[in-house]
Formats: C-alpha cells, sequence, structure tokens
C-alpha cells in the first residue's frame, strides 16, 4: 500500500495531527513556517496539504505536484487559495465551515461591546496611571439597532446573540430568503435602509468581487451619523482610507477591526485612531474553534483520499454520508458507461445523461454525473481528468451536457441512460446495478444484461446463422480466449449485437478480419 502524506503548512491542533497518526498508512509532515519557494520544492511528495490563513496557495505552487489530491484549509475563507488553477489540475479544495463560527460569532460580540464601552482605550489609558472616568462614557446596546450584512453561519449567531441582548437587529443578504431572517428574528431590509438605520454595522459576507468594499466612501455617506462599524470577516470588505475619512470626519464614531486589507497591517492608515479599536485576525483563536478545525479537515482528508467520500468542497458539490451511501453503487456504473461511450463516440459534441427508477429519486445526481464526464474524458485526453476537473474540461471542448432525473422507471431500481451525439452518429447506453456488479441493460435499441467490465469487443451484425461461430473461429485462430459473451438482437430479427468479453485483448488483424465480413456491420474494442 502507498503512503499518503500530508504536509501540514501553517500549524494545526493537536486533535487533527492525532487523527492523522492514528490512521494506517497516513504520513503528516508538519515542518516549521515554510515559504512559498520551500512549500513549493516539496509539495510533489505530498496527497494533501493543509493551510491557515498564512500560507497563500497559488497556481505556481501547485504547478508540479502530481501527487496533490487536496488542499484543506483549516478554517472558513478560502481567499488565500487560488481555487481555479487548483480545479484545472483536479484539485479538491475544501474547508470546515461553521466549525469556528461561534468563536468569530463571539468574537464580533465581545467587539462590538468593547467599542461600545471603550475598554481597551480605558484599559490603555489606566496602564499610564490615570482615572478618566468622563473621557469613557459609552454607549449601551440595549435598544440600539445593529445592522448584520451577511447573514450566514456566523452573522446569523451574532444576530441571535444581539437580539439576546434586545438589540434590534436588521439583516441584508441577497442570497438568502427572507424568511430566513425572520426566522431567526432580523428584519430583512435592503442594503440602503440597513445603513441609513444602523447604530451598528457588523460585517458577515465572505470577499469576493461583488463584496469588495461593501463599505466604502459611498455606503458610508448613507450610514447614520455617529455609526459604529464592526469587521470580523475579511479586511477587503471595507475601503479603509474611506474608512478613515468617515472616523475623523464624525460620520463613523468607531470601528472595531479583526481583519484587515493587509495582514499585519504595518502602514494600516486606521492604526493611529483612538476611536478605533484592534485585534490581530483572532476571530477564530479560540481553544474550541482550533481543535474543531483541526479534526474537522483531518477527518474530511481522510475521508477523501481513503473512502472517496467529499465534504466542504468549494470546487465540488458536498454530499451527505447519508447520501453517499446511496450514490456509491452507481459510481462505478456512472464511470463505465462514461467509459463506454468515450470509446464508441469520438468527438462527442452532445451528452444527455437520464437517472431513472426509484433508488435515483431525490439522490444528489452531481456526483453521478460528474463521474459520468470523468469516464467519457480520461481515455482520451492527455491530461488526468477527474471529478474536480471534469466539468471544466467538457466545457472547454464545447460538448453540451444535460443532466436529469425522471420518475418513470425502465423496470430497474436504479438505472443510469448515457446518450452521446457524435459529428453523424448517436450511442445510448444504459446500465443498472444487480447485487453490487454494474451491468449494461441496453446499447441503443437492443436490450441485454452483460457485465460491464474488462475487455469486450462490441459487434453488431446481420442475424444469420453461422455468424457466432465465425466470430468464435476468427477470435480463436489468433489465440484469443472468449470469457463469455452476451446476445441480443432486435424484435424483427434482423441484426444482432454480440458483447464478447475477452480474456486477453484482440489484435488488430483479428478484428479486421472480423470486419470483413459481409454479415458484420459494426467491429469496436472497448477496455472497460
Ligand atoms: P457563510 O458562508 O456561512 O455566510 C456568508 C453569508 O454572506 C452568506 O449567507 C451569503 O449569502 C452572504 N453574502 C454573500 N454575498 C453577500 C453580499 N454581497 N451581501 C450580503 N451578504 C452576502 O460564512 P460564515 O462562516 O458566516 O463566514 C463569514 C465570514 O467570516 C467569511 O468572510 C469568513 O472568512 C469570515 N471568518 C472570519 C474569521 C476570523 O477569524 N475573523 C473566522 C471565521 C470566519
Ligand atoms: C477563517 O476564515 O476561518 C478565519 O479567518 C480564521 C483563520 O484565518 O484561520
Amino acid at each position: 500500500m502507498t503512503t499518503l502524506n500530508i504536509l501540514v503548512c501553517d500549524g494545526l491542533d493537536e486533535g487533527g495531527l492525532e487523527l492523522f497518526r492514528a490512521a494506517p498508512g497516513v504520513r503528516v509532515d508538519v515542518p516549521d513556517q515554510l515559504g512559498a519557494v520551500e512549500i513549493k520544492k516539496i509539495l510533489p511528495e505530498y496527497d494533501a496539504m493543509i493551510v491557515r490563513s498564512r500560507t497563500k496557495v497559488n497556481g505556481d505552487m501547485i504547478e508540479n505536484a502530481p501527487r496533490l489530491k487536496v488542499i484543506g484549509r483549516a478554517g472558513t475563507g478560502v481567499d488565500n487559495i487560488e481555487v481555479e488553477p487548483a480545479s484545472a489540475r483536479g484539485i479538491l479544495v475544501m474547508n470546515t465551515p461553521g466549525a469556528n463560527a461561534m468563536a468569530a460569532a463571539e468574537h464580533t460580540i465581545a467587539m462590538m461591546l468593547s467599542l461600545a464601552r471603550h475598554i481597551p482605550q480605558a484599559t490603555q489609558s489606566m496602564r499610564q496611571g490615570l482615572w478618566e472616568k468622563k473621557k469613557f462614557v459609552g454607549t449601551e446596546l440595549y435598544h440600539q439597532t445593529l445592522g448584520v450584512i451577511g447573514l450566514g453561519k456566523i452573522g446569523a449567531i451574532v444576530a441571535d446573540r444581539a437580539l439576546a441582548m434586545k438589540m434590534e437587529v436588521l439583516a441584508f443578504d441577497p442570497h438568502i430568503v427572507p424568511e430566513m431572517a425572520a426566522v431567526i428574528g432580523a428584519e430583512y431590509v435592503p442594503l440602503d435602509q440597513l445603513l441609513a438605520r444602523s447604530d451598528f454595522i457588523t460585517l458577515h459576507t465572505p470577499l469576493n468581487e461583488e463584496t469588495r468594499h461593501v463599505i466604502g466612501r459611498e455606503s458610508l455617506a448613507k450610514t447614520k451619523k455617529g455609526v459604529r462599524i464592526i469587521n470580523c470577516a475579511r479586511g477587503g470588505l471595507i475601503d479603509e482610507p474611506a474608512l478613515r475619512e468617515a472616523l475623523v470626519s464624525g460620520q463613523v464614531a468607531g470601528a472595531a477591526l479583526d481583519v484587515f486589507e493587509k495582514e499585519p497591517p504595518a502602514e494600516n492608515p486606521l492604526l493611529g485612531l483612538e476611536n478605533v479599536i484592534f485585534t490581530p485576525h483572532l476571530g477564530a483563536s479560540s481553544l474550541q474553534a482550533q481543535e474543531n478545525v483541526s479534526r474537522a479537515i483531518a477527518s474530511q482528508i481522510l475521508d477523501y483520499l481513503q473512502r472517496g467520500l467529499i465534504r466542504n468542497a468549494v470546487n465540488f458539490p458536498s454530499i451527505s454520508m447519508k447520501d453517499y451511501e446511496r450514490v456509491r453503487p452507481y459510481l462505478v456504473l456512472a464511470e463505465r458507461l462514461g467509459h463506454l461511450q468515450g470509446q464508441l463516440c469520438s468527438p462527442v459534441k452532445k451528452l444527455e445523461i437520464t437517472y431513472s427508477g426509484p433508488d435515483m429519486q431525490d439522490i444528489p445526481i452531481q456526483p453521478l454525473t460528474q463521474t459520468v464526464i470523468k469516464g467519457l474524458l480520461d481515455p482520451v485526453m492527455a491530461e488526468k481528468v477527474n471529478l474536480i476537473n471534469a466539468p471544466l474540461i467538457l466545457k472547454q471542448r464545447q460538448i453540451e451536457l444535460t443532466a436529469s432525473t425522471t420518475s418513470e422507471s425502465k423496470g430497474y431500481t436504479g438505472e443510469i441512460a448515457v446518450k452521446v451525439t457524435g459529428k453523424k452518429e448517436v450511442y445510448s447506453a444504459a446500465g443498472t446495478v444487480i447485487q453490487g456488479q454494474v451491468r449494461l441493460v441496453r446499447l441503443n435499441d437492443y436490450r441485454l444484461e452483460a457485465e460491464l467490465e474488462g475487455i469486450n469487443l462490441i459487434i453488431q451484425n446481420l442475424d444469420k446463422p453461422g455468424m457466432i461461430g465465425f466470430i468464435g473461429t476468427t477470435l480463436g485462430n489468433f489465440n484469443v480466449n472468449i470469457a463469455n459473451m452476451h446476445l441480443s438482437r432486435t424484435p424483427e430479427h434482423d441484426s444482432a449485437v454480440a458483447i464478447v468479453r475477452l480474456d486477453n485483448e484482440a489484435p488488430n488483424d483479428a478484428i479486421e478480419v472480423l470486419r470483413a465480413h459481409p454479415g458484420i456491420v459494426f467491429v469496436k474494442q472497448v477496455k472497460l
């Protein structure tokens, strides 16, 4: 058994390291804070790498890492990982959403209270021997309005805690249904209204092109005068020079920042302001959160590398353990059908996949579809095709894809039908799983129950006497042994198909002899 090598780049709580060490055939290395060049140099040895926020993973770093299958982020934000080059190389990127949500939410509440009551400034003043009671008169949170931008895992906990302190909570999140806010007890409002009505604004969105500088000059001009802003999400959400202007002018009374556009924030224009309080990206820094993210990423990586189970991937649809158990028997079928069709038809212009039967209802079809695509493209591509890069390669090759589920049953508990259209030809193949064995049950108009594995000759011939004998004799003449044979014919008995399973590959000369027979219409050797 080959060892699975795991590289931990930014340190990791013992909990996750213990899981790796206890797993058979796994080696985990935790070198001391390596730089990008050193990581790139040793990465070819590793099957998985784990980072927190320090290491920036880009296309260059993973360029020569042929073994690398997964990049794990022990935390939430994946903005330090370039996901696209990873996907293009078939590398899964996964994070641990929610594992540090409580820590980040509680930190946000702590920052809001500290900001409201000037606790860091008062501490500082006392350290200097002062007793400035008048200077540090604060504001209560009771009956104040908190605007939450981004009502995801952390935003929702913050909203809940703020409601418990009897604040009024407004929420803006264009990607949730307003009812979600109502369930928590927040009022769902448009962004402009949130800006205009809030006494405190807290940010809990990911950083992306849509959210970058969501707090900037324009939005700050729409806020209530004297608003206080808290950011424990990502630095780039706030335009820092614009915030500085607003803090100096008094439009913003104060800010509490855990995250910065550049970290550590050496030259940050906000550092010198009295009315801003800071923590050095401590949102997730609780003992519990560090253990949670560590254990979560380790078990996710082991599940993926050892069992193929994908959870919390940002470049692949995640699947629950329950659904995985339902999908698993069909993964092999999906790959073999794709593989068969990729060998029968090339180039493929259109790929149509239909899932039918009771087993196929309400299961996530995306992993199966991506497996069919992998099976279809892998034999014809020089680059390695896997579940992660398969859709991207399909798109690059301009192959049209449709995938659907139908409640119509074709007589099997679960059936996958894969139809491919080439320049002129169309092939459709359907299969099922019977007692754990994958079976081909239809090939174009022929009904079958053939094993879908090994080396096979697919032969279409006229349905007349002597054809099977000719096939057997020809293969025998070339010393090719037949393992078994499945036959089917059209209802009209005009043509027939034979799926001939071989013990060894038939040479081209044998295939040419078969093709030259006037009764044989089509011969193709496929390896499944
Ligand atoms: P999440 O995915 O559960 O929630 C994010 C929410 O933002 C989602 O509901 C999404 O719909 C919403 N959103 C997306 N675009 C939006 C937009 N344009 N306007 C408003 N809402 C938008 O993520 P989460 O786990 O709650 O994490 C939130 C943020 O906190 C992330 O940026 C994460 O990286 C950061 N984080 C920071 C720390 C820390 O140490 N400071 C710790 C954990 C997470
Ligand atoms: C996260 O995204 O999980 C937090 O920012 C914490 C961290 O960077 O580890």
